[in-house]
C-alpha cells in the first residue's frame, strides 16, 4: 500500500467555512430538555451521529461503548419512572433557595424525545490489560464520554436536540436496561428534533451558575501557579470568547 492512502493532508484540510461550521456545531449546541418535537429522526440520520459517536477517540483503539436505543414507550417510561424517584432524592440534597430553584428545573425529556440513546461502556472489551489503560483504569470511561460527545456535536449539526440524563440510581438504571455486571451506563441521552436551542446554557439563563472566565482557568507548569499568563495568550482568549 502506498503511503499517500494512509496520510490525509494537515495543513490547510478544512476550508474557512468547514472551520467555522465545527465551533459553530460546538459553540451553538445545548442540553435540551423541553423542546422537543414528536417527528421521528430518519435512520439516515440517526446513522450518521452513530457512525460519529463510533469514531470517537478510545483508549488503546478499546471502543468500549455500546449504545442501546430505547424507543418503546413502556421501556422509555420504565427510565422516567427511575428518574422521578432519583430527582426527589436529589432535591432533598439541596438546601433552602437552591432546592424551591431545583424543584423547578426541567432535567429531563425522556417521555417527550422520540428517541433515548444510552452510551456505556464495557469495562472488560479487549481483555485485561490495553494499551494506555495499564495505570488508569478509568481511561475506559473517558472513552465512552468522548463517543457522548461527538454524537452531541455531529447531531447539533444534524438539527437534533440532544438532552443528557444523569439522575439516575446506576444500579437501578443498569438493571431496567438488562446491562450485565461488567457494563457501566455512561450517557443517557434523550434525542429528537426541537422547537429551537436556547442560545446559552439554561443553567446559565436561569441563573443558577455562570460560565467561568476560562483565563483563570489556565496555569503555567503546575496547579495554582499564579504567575501571570502570556499578555499575548491573554488577548487572544479574549478575542476568541467574544469571536
Ligand atoms: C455528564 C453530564 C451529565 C448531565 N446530566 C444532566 C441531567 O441529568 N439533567 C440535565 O438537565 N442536564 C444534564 N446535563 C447537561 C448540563 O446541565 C449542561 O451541559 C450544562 O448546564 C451546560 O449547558 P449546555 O450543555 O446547554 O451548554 C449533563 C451534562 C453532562 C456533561
Amino acid at each position: 500500500m502506498e503511503n499517500q492512502s494512509l496520510e490525509i493532508q494537515a495543513d490547510n484540510f478544512f476550508t474557512e467555512d468547514e472551520r467555522a461550521a465545527v465551533y459553530k456545531s460546538i459553540f451553538t449546541r445545548r442540553d435540551v430538555r423541553g423542546q422537543f418535537k414528536p417527528d421521528p429522526v430518519p435512520d439516515d440520520v440517526l446513522a450518521r451521529v452513530l457512525t460519529a459517536a463510533h469514531h470517537a477517540p478510545s483508549v488503546g483503539f478499546m471502543q468500549p461503548w455500546n449504545f442501546l436505543l430505547i424507543q418503546s414507550k413502556e421501556a422509555k417510561q420504565k427510565i422516567h419512572d427511575l428518574f422521578v424517584k432519583a430527582n426527589a432524592e436529589a432535591a432533598a440534597m439541596f438546601g433552602g433557595e437552591k432546592r424551591d430553584i431545583y424543584t423547578k428545573l426541567k432535567l429531563e425529556g425522556i417521555l417527550s424525545s422520540p428517541i433515548n440513546l444510552c452510551i456505556t461502556c464495557d469495562r472488560t472489551r479487549s481483555g485485561p490489560v490495553v494499551i494506555g489503560r495499564t495505570h488508569d483504569l478509568d481511561m475506559d470511561l473517558y472513552s465512552s464520554v468522548c463517543a457522548a460527545q461527538n454524537l452531541w456535536l455531529a447531531a447539533r449539526a444534524e438539527g437534533l436536540g440532544v438532552g443528557w440524563v444523569s439522575i439516575f440510581n446506576k444500579q437501578d438504571l443498569k438493571q431496567a436496561l438488562k446491562l450485565p455486571e461488567h457494563v457501566t451506563p455512561i450517557a443517557y441521552l434523550c434525542i429528537g428534533y426541537v422547537d429551537y436551542f436556547f442560545a446559552k446554557p439554561e443553567l446559565e439563563a436561569g441563573g443558577w451558575r455562570e460560565r467561568l472566565n476560562l483565563d483563570e482557568l489556565i496555569s503555567l507548569d503546575y496547579w495554582g501557579n499564579d504567575e501571570a499568563l502570556p499578555a499575548g495568550l491573554l488577548e487572544a482568549i479574549a478575542q476568541a470568547q467574544n469571536s
